[in-house]
């Protein structure tokens, strides 16, 4: 049920984005994260039912962007990370991962796994992220593979 909220916390609310407005705004803030991609739209096919393109929104708002694709029955992993640019370095960026991994453990995951922007990456070690092997190759040639057990 792709409609239906899906994980919530007390100002915070993580699901798929609902109607053309918010789905127009979640491929904004989606194309705003895709800086250096080269113009490559969606580096990553949706992998259909395994697939969650999901929204946060903060007191209603939707601020950020995140795709949970199920990768096995153990790992998921986070794609399209990104938040409104006139919402960063307001602490939504970490309440997006946190949620994700909240989805990703309700769904009997133990691991995430992405491929991190080289200038993200210090965001992502605050919450606790370490490089870690993956078999799939990056979109971009600099990023790097980090992952989380939950
Ligand atoms: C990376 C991004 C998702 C971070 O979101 P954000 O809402 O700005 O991050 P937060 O405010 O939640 O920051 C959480 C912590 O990470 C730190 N942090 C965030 N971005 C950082 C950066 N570029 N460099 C160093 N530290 C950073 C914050 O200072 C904060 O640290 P704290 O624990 O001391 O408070 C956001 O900047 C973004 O959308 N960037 C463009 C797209 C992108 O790079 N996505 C990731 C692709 S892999």
């Amino acid at each position: 049920m792709r409609d239906e909220t899906l994980v919530r916390s007390r100002d915070f609310e993580l699901r798929a984005p609902r109607g053309a407005a918010e789905q127009a705004r979640w491929r904004t803030i989606r194309r705003s994260g895709l800086v250096g991609m080269h113009g490559a739209a969606d580096p990553r096919r949706p992998g259909g039912a395994g697939s969650f393109p999901l929204a946060l929104f903060h007191a209603g708002e939707l601020v950020a962007t995140v795709r949970v694709d199920l990768l096995d029955g153990e790992a998921a992993a986070l794609r399209l990370v990104a938040v409104a640019p006139e919402r960063r370095g307001l602490g939504f960026g970490r309440a997006l991962l946190a949620l994700a991994e909240d989805f990703v453990r309700a769904r009997g995951c133990s691991r995430v796994r992405l491929h991190a922007a080289r200038d993200a990456l210090p965001f992502y070690r605050r919450s606790e992220y370490a490089p870690m092997a993956w078999d799939e190759p990056p979109a971009r040639a600099d990023s790097v593979s980090l992952g989380k057990v939950l």
